[in-house]
Parts: structure tokens; C-alpha cells; sequence
């Protein structure tokens, strides 16, 4: 197959970047339609990336005879139904994480995709692409620092998305800070461990911002969990980072351990002045993970090109919703949760 023709549904925060990822940064691809139930975000597509079709109904996309696959950026709970009306009508998928907040609906979907093996589906589970963990991966598998004992992961937002997230938290469809900030770490445990997780015990509070308890959010959600073969991890996601975006992994090993941003650096640069000695952090995930997020599509675009499927599964994406609506209930219900 020669270039590939996408369609996007979703131009949001994260949309736009897959938009221009696919329009300039992934050789082999093309952008050819958008899709947005805001009229302001299509004009903003046809002005940047001069695309000829645009739309407003998801259903007549994928409907067109001139795209191949589509990236799924829509909030996350319509993405299964844009999953499988997209593999129903022929094309290659792309989707954002999670891969949906329904566990019985997952599966449901898991059967379409079945059902359309030829087509390629890809779960946007971009950290896997980035370049220090594909490192940390290598170092762990290599034996290096010996068992994995206990693994210790923050993603915390930035503090200046608060406002906009306080605003918007009644109207988003994210799926609560498990399933939203925390998915991205079970991925992450599931990932390096090669193990899945068995209890779950999570605890949250809103300190800060209290008026998020008014919409059922939480602005810090904490959850260890044990995993199969025994090792421990602790999960802290939040939305209040004063610093910036603060996404840390240690892996703790029998022999060693791996600090994996500990110190959450935008690049290799030192300040020495009135303040001290100042390293300045990454100020959101657009800049954070900007290789990860070509690099994974450029990843989806090859699965299509060489008729395989990618690494990360439809299957992950299930088992990594089950432990993030596990950590919800167990701290609904101030419960450990024991996963059968
Ligand atoms: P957003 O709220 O900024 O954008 C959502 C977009 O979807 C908007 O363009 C909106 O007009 C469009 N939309 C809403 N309902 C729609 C519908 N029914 N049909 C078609 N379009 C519709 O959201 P954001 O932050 O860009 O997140 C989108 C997805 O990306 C979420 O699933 C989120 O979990 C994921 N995400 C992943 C990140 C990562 O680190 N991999 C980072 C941020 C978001």
C-alpha cells in the first residue's frame, strides 16, 4: 500500500497534534478529512492543512472513498463506537487511549476487531514509543537490575490547565483520573512486568481545587496495586503540578534500580542565577512526549504498509480499563479490590 489516506475525528487538544503529525511529521501519510462537532475546529483544519473534506457527522467520514484509516481523538467515551463503526466501514484504526471506559462494551468491540483482522488496530498507548522507556525497557529485559520488586509512577498535570479543567470537568467525558491520567502508568506496569494486576486499593482528595468533588472529579488519585507475580506498584496521578508536567517511573529491581525523569527535565540546560541553580521542566505532554506521538503514528502507518499488527493490543487496552475502573471503585467504596 503506498500513502496513506486519514481521516481525523477529534481536533482538540490532542487532535491537532496528531492532525499535523499526519500531515507533515509521518512520511507516508496524508490528511484528507477531519472530523468535529465544533464548525470553528473545521475552519481551523481547512486553513491549516487546506484539507478538502470536512465534517461534522462521524458516520459520513468514514463513509468516504477517498480515506484509508482514521485517528481516533474524540473524547474517550465514544471511542468504541468510532472504533467500530470505522473497522465496519473498511478502514485502518487508530485510537487514542483509553480504548474505552465499559469494560462489557470493550469486549463487544474486541469482537469487531476480530472480525476485521486484515485491518490494522493501533491503541495510542504513546509512552511505549518514547525513547527513555523503550531504554528502560532494554535494561529491564537484559536482566540488569534483576526482579522487578516495586515500580513507582507520577503523572501529574500541570497546574496551569486547573482553571480550564475545573470549567470543562462537568461537561468532559474523560472517565475519571484513573481512567483519564492513571491509565497510562497500569499500561506502563503491565508493559515492563509482563504481568497483570490482581488488588487494587486507591484513595483520592481534592485539596486544592474542592469544587471538583461537585462533579465527581479528583484532583490527586493514589492506587497500589499488587500484581501477580508479586510486584508492587504505586500509581500517583493528579492535575496540579505547580512545576509543570511531571511524568516520573522508577523501577525498583533486586540488583538496581531505574529513575526514569525523576527530575522532570525539558532538556539538558542548567540556570545559574538569583534564584540558584535551575533546571527548567516540561510544561505539558505536547511537549514532553512531541517524538513519541510522531513516532507511534509513524509505527501505525508501517503496520498498515507491511500488513501487520502493532505490538499493543486490543487486549491491553481491556485489561488496563479493568484496573483503572477497578481503582475508581475502590476508592468510591474506600474498598481493596480484588481483581478475579
Ligand atoms: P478535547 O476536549 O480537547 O477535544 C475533543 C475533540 O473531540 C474536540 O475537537 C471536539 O470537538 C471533538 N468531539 C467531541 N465530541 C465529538 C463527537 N461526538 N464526534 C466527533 N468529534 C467530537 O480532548 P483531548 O484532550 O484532545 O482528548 C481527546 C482524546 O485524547 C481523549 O480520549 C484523551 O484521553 C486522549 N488524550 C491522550 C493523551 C495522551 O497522552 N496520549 C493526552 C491528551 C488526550
Amino acid at each position: 500500500m503506498g500513502t496513506i489516506r486519514f481521516g481525523i475525528v477529534g481536533l482538540g487538544r490532542l487532535g491537532r497534534i496528531h492532525a499535523q503529525n499526519i500531515a507533515v511529521n509521518v512520511p507516508g501519510s496524508e490528511l484528507v478529512a477531519a472530523c468535529s462537532v465544533l464548525p470553528e475546529e473545521l475552519e481551523y483544519a481547512k486553513k491549516e492543512w487546506g484539507m478538502i473534506e470536512t465534517y461534522s457527522s462521524y458516520e459520513e467520514m468514514v463513509a468516504s472513498p477517498n480515506i484509508d484509516a482514521v485517528a481516533i481523538v474524540s473524547p474517550s467515551g465514544f471511542h468504541l463506537e468510532h472504533i467500530q463503526l470505522a473497522l465496519q466501514a473498511g478502514l485502518h484504526v487508530f485510537c487514542e487511549k483509553p480504548i474505552g471506559l465499559d469494560v462489557e462494551k470493550i469486549r463487544e468491540t474486541i469482537e469487531v476487531i476480530q472480525a476485521h483482522q486484515k485491518q490494522v488496530f493501533f491503541l495510542g498507548f504513546m509512552r511505549r514509543y518514547d525513547e527513555s522507556y523503550q531504554y528502560a525497557k532494554k535494561v529491564v529485559e537484559s536482566g540488569e537490575i534483576g526482579d522487578l520488586t516495586v515500580i513507582r509512577c507520577y503523572g501529574i498535570d500541570p497546574a496551569s490547565g486547573m482553571e480550564d479543567f475545573v470549567r470543562f470537568a462537568a461537561s468532559s467525558d474523560s472517565g475519571g483520573i484513573f481512567a483519564d491520567m492513571s491509565i497510562h502508568d497500569i499500561d506502563l506496569v503491565r508493559w515492563f512486568t509482563g504481568s497483570e494486576v490482581k488488588k487494587v486499593w486507591a484513595l483520592g482528595n481534592n485539596i486544592a481545587y474542592p469544587q471538583l468533588d461537585a462533579v465527581g472529579e479528583l484532583e490527586t488519585g493514589v492506587a497500589m496495586l499488587e500484581l501477580e507475580n508479586k510486584v508492587i506498584a504505586l500509581l500517583v496521578a493528579g492535575r496540579n503540578a505547580a512545576h509543570g508536567y511531571h511524568v516520573e517511573t522508577e523501577l525498583m529491581g533486586t540488583k538496581g534500580t531505574i529513575s526514569l525523569a525523576h527530575h522532570p527535565e525539558k532538556n539538558l540546560v542548567t540556570l545559574f542565577n538569583q534564584h540558584g541553580i535551575v533546571r527548567p521542566t516540561s510544561q505539558n505532554f505536547p511537549e514532553r512526549f512531541k517524538q513519541a506521538f510522531i513516532d507511534e503514528m509513524k509505527e501505525f502507518v508501517a503496520c498498515i504498509q507491511e500488513k501487520r499488527q502493532p505490538e499493543v493490543s486490543a487486549n491491553d487496552g481491556l485489561a488496563s480499563t479493568i484496573v483503572a475502573n477497578a481503582c475508581a471503585l475502590s476508592w468510591e467504596r474506600g474498598e481493596l479490590i480484588v481483581l478475579g
